[in-house]
């Protein structure tokens, strides 16, 4: 059978678009979070440079609790960026199974668990899986697990209704056009017919910055897949979020 239109998939005309409403008033504590953020991810550097990048998110799991200040309240800028991706989902649709991929300790995973039958957060670091299980011990449809998205363990394969991956894809070994079009291709793998994939990654400074030149490009190559259908790309300060999927039904040819 042919894939036909979903009626959760964009129109043409209306693949992008800016909303500031949710996002905008940022607070000063919250630019000092981004600061943090940007600390953490030069310590994974320092780290790195003297073991291997897996290793070197395990060692900044094993110094700090909550490196990117997920669960800080003195910030709420990440909170309301968790929240903003939660309502980019389309309303009214629950999901049977969730995956988290790059789930740190599982702010995202948590609320995806409310909309979920269940949901896996997988994480390079064991530290910040164990760390995951400790903070969400008492939900029951929430399970965390060890594992890189560059080599999946074996039981992570197809059908989740929902793939997320929010701030984690920068930090794969092989971030040029290939390496994405090889992780958007095993993403795809992963998703039912009609499984949505959500990506939520950095947009700085107009867009120049090399961060956010990554993040065109990790969009770019997941809305070349032919596995994947655009339903909605949108900017917020400082993310932006596509969101894909899966067409409804495989083709038998
Ligand atoms: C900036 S944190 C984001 C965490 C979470 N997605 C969030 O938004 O709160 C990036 C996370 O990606 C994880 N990570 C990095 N490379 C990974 C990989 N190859 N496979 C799985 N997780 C990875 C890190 O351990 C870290 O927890």
């Amino acid at each position: 059978m042919e894939a036909g239109p979903h009626p959760e998939r964009a129109s043409a005309s209306a693949q992008g678009r800016w909303d500031f409403a949710k996002g905008y008033a940022l607070r000063p504590q919250d630019f000092w979070m981004l600061i943090v953020g940007g600390k953490t991810d030069a310590r994974i550097a320092q780290l790195e440079s003297a073991s291997s990048r897996n290793a070197a998110f395990e060692a900044i799991y094993g110094e700090c609790d909550d490196p990117w200040e997920s669960f800080n309240p003195r910030y709420s800028y990440q909170a309301r960026k968790y929240n903003t991706v939660m309502s980019l989902l389309p309303p009214g649709r629950r999901y049977g199974r969730a995956l988290d991929l790059g789930c740190g300790l599982g702010a995202l995973s948590l609320l995806l668990a409310a909309r979920s039958d269940y949901v896996l957060g997988v994480d390079v670091a064991q530290t910040a899986v164990a760390h995951a299980r400790k903070r969400h011990g008492g939900t029951a449809n929430l399970g965390f697990q060890q594992g890189d998205i560059a080599a999946l363990p074996e039981g992570i394969e197809g059908r989740f209704d929902l793939v997320t991956i929010m701030d984690t894809l920068y930090y794969l070994p092989r971030t040029d056009d290939a390496g994405l079009d090889a992780v958007a291709e095993q993403v795809a793998g992963l998703l039912a017919p009609g499984g949505l994939c959500v990506l939520s990654n950095h947009l700085f400074a107009g867009g120049w910055d090399k961060a956010t030149r990554l993040s065109r490009r990790i969009d770019r190559a997941f809305c070349r897949s032919p596995r994947l259908a655009l339903v909605s790309r949108s900017w917020h300060p400082f993310f932006q979020t596509t969101v894909l999927m899966a067409p409804a039904e495989k083709s038998l040819s």
